[in-house]
């Protein structure tokens, strides 16, 4: 192929490069692979296609090609996606990059033609363009994943509306709350991820390709057409900073870095409620695996994995704000070094996403352990003190007296709701025999009948306004 290439090339340069015209001798063949790019900006090939076929239109458009040499280009950039799909493209180190590999292979399909498609553009701008086209086609596939796991976890939500289960604070039963209402916390989560990765795809969404190398080109380019073609909503505004800046890329690693937090949040849970200890759920076998030495063992390996997967997203993060920090404008090499972290973290962000998705709907709650639970731990301790304040004792007392209460109980090794009338109101005589309606979980649950409280009739109705909200999109 190289030699092929050297001679659409018509160039006699050593190093039988692109851009070898000014060099005398060849490069170093370790410096060719360090410099290299092509081993993982290939996965951007299509977009480098997408891009150069908007480009090339619009030089046809403004006269800079002719429409014979516009159909030509188009004509072998075609040809050359589907070698690309078909897994039979010729990738060459040599040939640096994706941009250098494609452009080359142009030349070398439909001869001298194809030399006239980088006409003023560089690859600086290319690139650029390249990302931002392979990242919104990633968020957009990302979006679609949160919305499947988001629908998946508001129809548990409103199966288990009336599911009690002891919420927590400190790890330490605090106050019961329905598994409904828990679901819907984490949704609510992932709705602000939603809305962080939507206010991302705006700021990628814009076209940096005219910007050239640095300064823009001095032919009669149409930004705002190739800007239209390409799908973004506007060209970018300064060709400086269109080259260098990689701040989208670094605002989508913080969404993933949330995201992944988030993630790993629910994923904790999980890894404790399948645990022998709390017993509160499920998890189907599909999404386990077993030990090679302790055949009882059943791990919830999938959480696990996600939880692990945040300190990789996180890196990655960290990695492109160092890789940005302190670059003086325009296109700097080191901007090479952006791929690596946004792909995987977009693929890990996908397969988070997508593990998620299909293990929400298929999560099963052992009601009987999660109300059991609920049952201990004296969840309803605040009801009784709420209760006395209603009966005219100030809060404060209130507490106290409750207080007193539990520690008997604790004395008694029993529940409040297993202690007497009589032995209540040993505590207070503000104590009626009503009392034990507050002291139930259900009736607990039932009073926090309020936007964003557990009652299960709130929960119903938060999970229709989340409904609404995702049928919104
Ligand atoms: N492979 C390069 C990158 O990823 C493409 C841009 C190279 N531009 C340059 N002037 N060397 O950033």
């Amino acid at each position: 192929m190289s030699n092929d290439n050297a001679s659409a090339n018509n160039n006699q340069n050593p190093a039988a490069k692109l851009w070898g015209g000014r060099f005398s001798e060849a490069t170093d063949a370790f410096v060719e692979r360090f410099t290299a790019s092509v081993m993982f900006d290939q996965r951007m090939a299509l977009e480098d296609i997408q891009g150069s076929l908007a480009h090339a239109q619009m030089l046809s458009e403004v006269g800079v090609l002719t429409a014979d040499e516009f159909t030509q280009i188009e004509g072998g950039l075609k040809d050359i996606a589907e070698e690309i799909k078909a897994g039979e493209f010729p990738w060459s180190v040599e040939l640096e990059d994706v941009h250098m590999n494609i452009e080359s292979r142009l030349t070398q399909r439909i001869g001298a033609t194809g030399k006239k498609l980088h006409t003023g553009r560089s690859r600086n701008d290319q690139v650029a363009t390249d990302i931002r086209l392979w990242l919104r086609n990633r968020i957009d596939l990302i979006a679609a994943e949160l919305t499947r796991l988001q629908t998946g976890l508001v129809d548990l939500a409103e199966q288990e509306a009336d599911t009690i289960m002891p919420g927590f604070t400190h790890l330490q039963s605090a106050q019961p709350v329905t598994f409904g209402h828990h679901l819907l916390a984490w949704n609510e989560m992932l709705t602000r991820d939603y809305e962080r990765l939507m206010d991302c795809r705006k700021r990628v969404n814009r076209s940096p390709l005219g910007a050239a190398a640095l300064a823009g080109t001095s032919y009669p380019i149409n930004r705002a057409r190739t800007a239209e073609l390409l799908g973004f909503d506007a060209p970018t505004e300064n060709s400086l900073d269109s080259v260098s800046d990689r701040d989208f890329a670094i605002e989508f690693c913080a969404f993933g870095a949330l995201l992944l937090t988030h993630l790993s949040r629910a994923s904790e849970e999980l890894v404790l409620w399948t645990s022998s200890q709390f017993n509160f759920i499920d998890l189907p076998d599909r999404f386990c695996t077993g030990s090679s030495i302790m055949p009882q063992k059943k791990n919830p390996d999938v959480p696990e994995l996600v939880r692990g997967k945040t300190g990789r997203m996180n890196g990655h993060l960290i990695a492109l704000l160092t890789l940005m920090k302190s670059q003086p404008l325009a296109y700097n090499k080191d901007n090479q070094e952006d791929k690596e972290p946004l792909f995987d973290a977009a693929d890990t962000a996908l397969d988070c996403l997508r593990a998620f998705a299909d293990m929400a709907p298929a999560l099963k709650p052992k009601k009987e352990n999660m109300l059991a639970a609920a049952a201990k731990g004296f969840s309803t301790a605040t009801d009784l003190a709420d209760y006395l304040v209603r009966k005219g004792v100030a809060f404060r007392d209130a507490h106290e007296i409750v207080g007193q209460s539990v520690a008997f109980a604790i004395e008694k090794d029993c529940d409040l709701a297993d202690l007497s009338l009589a032995e209540l109101q040993k505590f207070s005589d503000a104590i009626g025999d009503d009392v034990f309606e507050v002291l139930t979980l259900e009736g607990s649950v039932a009073a926090r009948d309020h936007i964003g409280g557990t009652a299960p009739n709130q929960v119903r109705a938060a999970c229709g306004r989340a409904r609404k909200l995702i049928a919104s999109r």
